[in-house]
């Protein structure tokens, strides 16, 4: 065995796009696509767990989505609210964990609400992390992590040489958990809309053209197919080429 293998798919994560276009295709109002968007999760969440990935976080919304129409903003947190009701006790069986990303103290109070209670659920657990972010914004998420640096500096918990890159991850909504290996962004957008900057630095990049409530574990694991055929050299000369 060469110093450079196959990168196990630990940490996959996606940009859940293209809800509002699937909706229009359909002549139906933009919310339905979200509802159906957010119906789509739990097969992809399935199929996490029976292909042994670790970690699965999802973009489901943005610190940019608040320019959003306000009734289409309800209509998204309503939506989540009835996943997480509904699929709550199979997450807990599962034994996976809860976690988000981003500032929820701005989401609906009820929103809040059913999050703290499946965090609080499923905190025992290890089996998976189910990573959902929410008010989530990468720059958002880096400023909030130097602050966090800024005041532990201040205390004198640590000395200046002592602000690593292992450092700076404990301060990151992500702390404790693996880098991202995959990025899936449906809808044929080619680009990252301030999703994980850090997290994603050396992460594999697919985008399907399929809108996400089309996206099926069938197109998943041709995706996942495509993640193992990828040379993931991290800098360094990859022995499979050779
Ligand atoms: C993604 O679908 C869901 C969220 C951003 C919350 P969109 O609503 O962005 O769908 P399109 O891109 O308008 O089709
Ligand atoms: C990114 O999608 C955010 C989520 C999927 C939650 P957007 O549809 O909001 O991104 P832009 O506006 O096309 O970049
Ligand atoms: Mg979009």
């Amino acid at each position: 065995m060469g110093k450079y293998q196959e990168v196990k798919l630990t940490h996959v994560a996606f940009i859940m796009d293209g809800n509002g276009r699937w909706a229009k295709r359909r002549g139906l109002p933009r919310h339905l696509g979200h509802k159906a968007g957010c119906e789509r999760i739990i097969e992809i969440y399935e199929e996490c767990l029976a292909q042994d990935i670790k970690v699965m976080s999802l973009y489901a919304f943005s610190t940019e989505n608040w320019n959003r129409p306000k009734g289409e903003i309800n209509h998204l947190f309503k939506y989540l609210e009835i996943f997480f009701k509904k699929e709550i006790n199979r997450i807990v069986r599962d034994g996976a964990v809860v976690r988000t990303s981003g500032d929820l103290s701005r989401l609906p109070e009820k929103t809040q609400a059913i999050i703290a209670d499946a965090k609080e659920k499923t905190k025992n657990n290890n089996k998976f992390y189910f990573n959902i972010c929410l008010n989530y914004g990468g720059k958002a998420e880096i400023v909030r992590a130097a602050q966090g640096i800024a005041q532990d500096y201040k205390e004198g918990k640590f000395a200046l040489e002592d602000i690593t890159e292992d450092l700076f991850e404990n301060y990151l909504y992500t702390a404790g958990l693996p880098p991202v290996d995959l990025l899936i962004r449906t809808s044929g957008e080619l680009r990252t809309s301030n999703y994980m900057p850090w997290q994603l630095a050396y992460a594999e990049f697919i985008f399907p053209v399929t809108t996400w409530p089309d996206f099926t574990k069938e197109e998943f694991r041709k995706c996942i197919d495509e993640y193992y055929r990828r040379n993931r050299r991290f800098g360094g000369i990859n022995d499979k080429e050779s």
